[in-house]
């Protein structure tokens, strides 16, 4: 693979300026470096204000073809999978690229065998152990659609998921580990499926090896399965548009959103992203510590890595176990190249000793990334400085579970990086401003609701069953293009800084505040672990602002009205004194979806007073906080 490389900023401003002024001809000769069953008839087709986009249309392909089979002759035995266990003391495993092929291909015929067929719909609830990999391929293998739970999830969710997709297949194990926890998943399961009469068989590993139920004439356990079924199988001829995988995102309100991704586009695009914003070559180990249950780990720890032939890192456990080294241990351990986060694990991090960064060997570092939501200022030089060691580019990344791949971000050493700055737009990437009388603002220094207005290879198709409510929530605001439903600031030479969400902004005074810089302000407070700033109503301002502070562990002891006059005092340096918060309560933890993001609708509700109806707070990772919250509200 090589079309269109990008090695320097010159380079990328060429081959942007390409992608942009001939996208057909751009992507198709990137698509020439693909084993096609059949080429494409037509490179796109698309009228965006129906929210319909066709990529490389009559194009037949398998996707598995391109990350497993084709890489057989010349990297048969490279090491395709490095699996990290939760416990150190537990041996890593190095699946090669034949190995993944025999265990993708037996796990396909086991869900042959089970009646899985084109098109269907299986659900995948596992921990990060390399079963979870493989169902995934195998479903790509078979032409079934794989629909991944986060196996963090609860029964609700899960069981909402499963009906949602209309899935009659469900691989789980009987529990997995994270951290010194042990997660009963299959009892999550059963309870699940209560009320999912249509599930017909759950297909379950053993990883821990807990004793469970299994029920009759629905469960079986899947290894004895595995070693008998045949190490071969025939890969389904996909159409470039079928269907690959599901994967739900919560919306702002109402049931998730089933977002559908499809294969050719879904599978050039991941690849080309990888390739290029990462740097990757040929020797590299590269670790995203996402869960595969993301979007973010099924484009950039398997998709686009396995397109590229490349060694990705599948890690079980979390950052702090055994103790808080234990990603620097793993990057020493396997010689990671480039290494790719959340703010959310930076931030815990730093929180504590640079000495358990220090004590191992990072010099095999090239590149850090990061993603999930904004970095702030802090955060950004902790990682750049104590982990990159000011030698390893930070590559701000930013899209969405919508876009498939990442779409606004530095590409390593060729675009300078700026903290906090998702930077330019990869090539194909048409990104606009738009003002509140919905107009395209044109120039720099200036903000706005972040839209795409021209279609892109790994752009989600639709939501699963609702075209009506993709077509709604994506494509109305701003006819004729995709609204991402950030905000986004331009700087003077076209620089993006994602701001958060557009609803997460607040007016007070007339004034447009947006929380993520005021929280970036406080959290710069010595004393200050980490904030979430919302809005409430407010009889004369229209909205005030209250601020949930968590402390660290220094700033504990300290004289709370010293520090509220503090805090406010370095909002009133840095953003200004209309920013100033009227309310703050300190807390001990914030409530936060499993991927790590604050969950302001539940804060913002507490805020006013509105305890009544918290809406749905079942992908919360730590509900327990949000009624302390409640009982010591100011
Ligand atoms: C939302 C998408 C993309 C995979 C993980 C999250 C926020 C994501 C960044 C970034 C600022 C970011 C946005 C976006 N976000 N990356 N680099 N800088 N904000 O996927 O759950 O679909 O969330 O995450 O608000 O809309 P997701």
């Amino acid at each position: 693979m090589g079309a269109y490389e990008i090695k320097s900023l010159e380079q990328y401003f060429k081959v942007y300026k390409k992608s942009v002024r001939e996208p057909r001809k751009f992507w198709s000769k990137i698509a020439e470096d693909f084993v096609w069953y059949k080429k494409w008839d037509k490179v796109l087709e698309h009228r965006l204000e129906d929210a319909e986009v066709k990529w490389f249309v009559n194009g037949k392909l398998n996707i598995t073809k391109n990350c497993i089979d084709r890489h057989l002759a010349k990297r048969g035995d490279k090491t395709a999978i490095i699996f990290e266990p939760n416990d150190p003391k537990e041996e890593a495993q190095h699946i090669s690229y034949n190995e993944l092929y025999v265990r993708v291909c037996k796990m396909a015929n086991v869900l042959r065998d089970q009646g899985v067929k084109k098109g269907d719909r299986v659900c995948i609830y596992l921990p990060m152990i390399p079963e979870l990999a493989v169902a995934v391929l195998a479903c790509a293998r078979i032409g079934a659609i794989h629909s991944v739970v986060f196996a963090g999830f609860s029964s609700t969710a899960l069981s909402t998921r499963v009906r949602d997709c209309g899935s009659k297949v469900l691989i789980t194990s009987d529990g997995g580990f994270r951290g010194n926890k042990t997660i009963d998943l299959k009892s999550i399961v059963d309870e699940a499926l209560e009320d999912c009469p249509e599930m017909e068989s759950v297909l379950v590993v053993k990883r821990t090896g807990a004793g469970i139920d299994m029920k009759k004439g629905r469960d079986i356990w899947l290894q004895p399965l595995l070693e008998e079924a045949s190490g071969e199988s025939i890969a389904e001829v996909m159409d470039a548009e079928d269907p690959l995988f599901i994967l739900y995102t919560s919306g702002s309100t109402g049931r998730p959103k089933g977002m559908l991704h499809t294969t050719a586009g879904y599978m050039i695009y991941t690849a080309y992203t990888f390739k290029n914003v990462f740097q990757y070559e040929e020797k590299d180990v590269f670790w995203c510590t996402a869960d595969i249950g993301w979007v973010t780990g099924h484009s950039y720890i398997l998709y686009g890595p396995l397109a590229n032939g490349a060694t990705t890192v599948m890690f079980e456990g979390v950052p702090s176990y055994p103790d808080f080294g234990r990603f620097w241990e793993v990057v020493d351990k396997h010689k990671v190249t480039q290494f790719y986060t959340a703010p959310t694990a930076i931030r815990a991090l730093a929180k504590e000793s640079t000495d358990w960064v220090t004590r191992y060997d990072l010099s095999s570092l090239k590149v850090l990334g990061s993603v999930g939501e904004p970095i702030n200022e802090e955060a950004w030089h902790w990682y750049n400085d104590h982990v990159g060691n000011k030698k390893c580019p930070v590559v701000d990344t930013w899209w969405q579970t919508e876009t498939g791949g990442l779409m606004i971000s530095p590409v390593a050493f060729a675009t300078p990086t700026k903290p906090t700055y998702a930077t330019l737009p990869l090539p194909g990437v048409q990104p606009v401003l738009m003002d509140e009388k919905r107009n395209e603002i044109e120039n720099n220094q200036v903000v706005g609701s972040l839209c795409i207005k021209f279609p892109w290879p790994g752009m989600a198709r639709t939501i699963w069953g609702d075209h009506r409510r993709y077509k709604e929530t994506y494509f109305s605001a701003f006819p004729g293009k995709y609204f991402s439903g950030d905000g986004a600031l331009r700087d003077e030479v076209g620089y993006y800084r994602i701001t958060g969400r557009v609803d997460d902004v607040v007016i007070v005074s007339g004034h447009n505040l947006g929380t993520a810089p005021i929280e970036d302000a406080i959290n710069e407070h010595p004393a200050v672990a980490e904030s979430a700033i919302v809005g409430f109503p407010h009889e004369v301002k229209g909205n005030a602002l209250c601020g949930y502070i968590m402390l660290k562990e220094t700033g504990e002891t300290r004289n709370r009205e010293n520090l509220t006059r503090e805090i406010n005092q370095h909002i009133s340096e840095h953003i200004g004194p209309i920013a100033k918060l009227d309310k703050i309560q300190f807390v001990n933890g914030l409530p936060k979806t499993r991927s790590g993001k604050i969950m302001r609708r539940i804060l913002r509700k507490i805020a006013s007073g509105d305890t009544s109806n918290l809406g749905d707070t079942s992908t919360l990772l730590n509900p327990e906080v949000v009624s302390e919250i409640i009982d010591s509200a100011v």
